[in-house]
């Protein structure tokens, strides 16, 4: 049986857009996410069957667990994995709800660990696989706004730097996805300025690419993403003063 590419997150965005990629090239995707009706219309859109809807929600180990063995059984073995559902949340330490850190690590980190406990026993039983861990440029260093998201990102790109090393001797290759800013519903919501903001099919493009290679990190735009990694090299009294400048204007100190 042909191998399967299964993304999680893909009814809105970047999963969406990367999916499309995907099945562009003639893959066939294994679509999850919980809402059925964006799933049907994007294998509507991509005909020949090639990407194919197997709902679920990330935050519920059994039914991710059922989902995986469904796509093994009905479209074939899970060769690539991309764990990219995810949500973002800003917070206010002015008003710290514990119940939005919640769940931005239940959903983030959680909905990985989960996302990986049911594909990973098949890849190690044939010694073959590839899994793509979607983070953010965000997990590289604490930004205002960011403490319950940068948490969660920042987890998964320490966690996928372990298993990266574990796996390798069991055929299976991890890489870790750090996106900047890509216009999609997450992003939309935004209200402060976003440099160099990606069109989705742009960075499922660079996504792509980077999924074709063996490296360990994707990450795009360029740009931003030098930037951010000066970011966090910088000793701590001038990362402060850079970061300072990112609180919201009604926060700035006078
Ligand atoms: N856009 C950016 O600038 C940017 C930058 C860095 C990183 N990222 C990361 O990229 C990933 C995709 O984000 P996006 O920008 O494409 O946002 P998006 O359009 O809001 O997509 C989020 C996806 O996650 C799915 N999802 C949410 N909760 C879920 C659950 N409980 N179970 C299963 N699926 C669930 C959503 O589908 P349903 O609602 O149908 O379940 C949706 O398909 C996220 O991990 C995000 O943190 C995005």
């Amino acid at each position: 049986m042909t191998e399967v590419v299964w993304i999680t997150g893909a009814s809105s965005g970047l999963g969406a857009a990367l999916a499309r990629r995907v099945a562009q090239d003639g893959q066939v995707v294994a679509a999850s996410a919980r809402r059925r009706d964006k799933l049907a219309a994007l294998a509507a859109e991509a005909g020949g069957g090639l990407i194919r809807p197997f709902p679920l929600d990330v935050e519920d180990p059994e039914a991710l667990r059922a989902a995986v063995a469904q796509i093994e059984r009905e479209a074939g073995p899970i060769g690539q994995a991309v764990l990219n559902a995810g949500i973002h949340q800003p917070v206010d330490p002015r008003d710290l709800k514990v119940e939005d850190f919640r769940r931005l690590v239940e959903l983030n980190l959680m909905g990985t660990v989960y996302s990986l406990a049911a594909v990973l026993p098949g890849m190690i039983a044939r010694r073959r696989g590839r899994i793509a861990i979607v983070a953010s440029v965000a997990g590289y260093r604490g930004l205002p706004t960011a403490a319950a998201y940068g948490m969660t990102k920042a987890g998964l790109i320490n966690m996928a730097e372990a298993l990266r090393v574990e796996l390798a001797p069991l055929g299976i290759i991890v890489q870790i996805v750090n996106p900047g800013f890509v216009r999609t519903p997450l992003t939309d919501r935004n209200a402060f300025p976003m440099p160099f903001l990606m069109a989705p099919e742009d960075a499922a493009e660079a996504f792509y690419r980077g999924l074709q290679s063996d490296r360990f990190e994707i990450s795009f735009p360029k740009r931003l993403v030098w930037i951010m990694k000066l970011l966090r090299c910088l000793p701590a009294p001038l990362g402060f003063a850079v970061t300072r400048r990112l609180l919201p204007k009604e926060r700035q100190p006078s």
